[in-house]
């Protein structure tokens, strides 16, 4: 797929490009030749630690300041690990899991709008797109459980809020959102997939997001959409 939106000579980032949904954008965004590069940033590739403000100032760094960033994708997230996993109920609830959510899905994201935003181009389109859940969702929240993630996700949609609001008074036409990809067929989502189940595949989430972000206009900023475009209920 091309995207329209961006104009030509600008650069994609993909932090978290080493997950599922990550590496599946960082391919589609090498493929469709419509920036003239792709930059990638994760832990095994260059050390990249959302956790870290240290190491998302030096990858940030890296860039080349002659070329304009045009789109940030932030595919980074935690769901559980061999230790932790997502409570059903409070009963469960572990502060230690609630911290790790907190730092990986939303403090790590507003660090990186922190130390990106003032590398924007103050005119033109510009996207920051962060994959948030549905399940952030507070008025979508229907089935419970999941405290941590959940909240977590709810935070990072704060965040987006926030930040938005900020970058809209110097940076008029740039756009930040949260997205929720849908269910993919990743590793973070592998242990709670049943069988026959319609998940999709990370390329097919990627043109998904892609398609998304090229049809983004400046209204569209501080939103939380979901795979097809549709706004979700915060
Ligand atoms: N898959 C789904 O169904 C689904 C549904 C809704 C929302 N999402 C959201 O979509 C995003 C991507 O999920 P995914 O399914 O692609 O999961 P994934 O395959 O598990 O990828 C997670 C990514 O986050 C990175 N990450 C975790 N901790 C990090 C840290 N401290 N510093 C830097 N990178 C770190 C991982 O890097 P390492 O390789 O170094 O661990 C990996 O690149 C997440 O925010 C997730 O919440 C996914």
């Amino acid at each position: 797929m091309k995207l329209q939106s961006f104009g030509k000579n600008n650069v994609a980032i993909v932090f978290g490009s080493s997950g599922g949904i990550g590496a599946a954008c960082k391919r589609e965004l090498i493929n469709s030749n419509s920036f003239s590069s792709v930059i990638a940033f994760s832990r095994d590739e260059n050390g990249f630690d959302i956790k870290s403000e240290s190491s998302i100032k030096d990858s940030i760094n890296q860039i080349n300041s002659k070329e304009k960033i045009r789109l940030a994708i932030d595919a980074t997230g935690f769901l559980q690990d061999n230790h932790q996993k997502p409570e059903k109920t409070f009963k469960h609830f572990e502060k230690n899991l609630a911290l790790h959510c907190f730092h990986i899905n939303a403090i790590g994201p507003l660090l990186l709008m922190k130390n990106l935003f003032p590398h924007l181009p103050r005119k033109g389109k510009t996207v920051f797109a962060t994959l948030s859940a549905r399940v952030g969702s507070i008025g979508d929240n229907r089935s419970g459980g999941w405290y941590s993630y959940r909240a977590s996700k709810a935070a990072l949609n704060q965040f987006v809020r926030t930040a938005a609001l900020e970058l809209s008074r110097t940076h008029p036409e740039a756009i930040c959102v949260a997205l929720h990809p849908g269910t993919v067929k990743t590793d973070l989502s592998k242990p709670f997939l049943k069988e026959n189940n319609t998940a999709f595949a990370p390329d097919e989430s990627a043109k998904q997001l892609l398609t998304v972000i090229d049809n983004l206009r400046n209204n569209a900023t501080g939103g939380f959409f979901d795979w097809s475009g549709n706004n979700i209920p915060w």
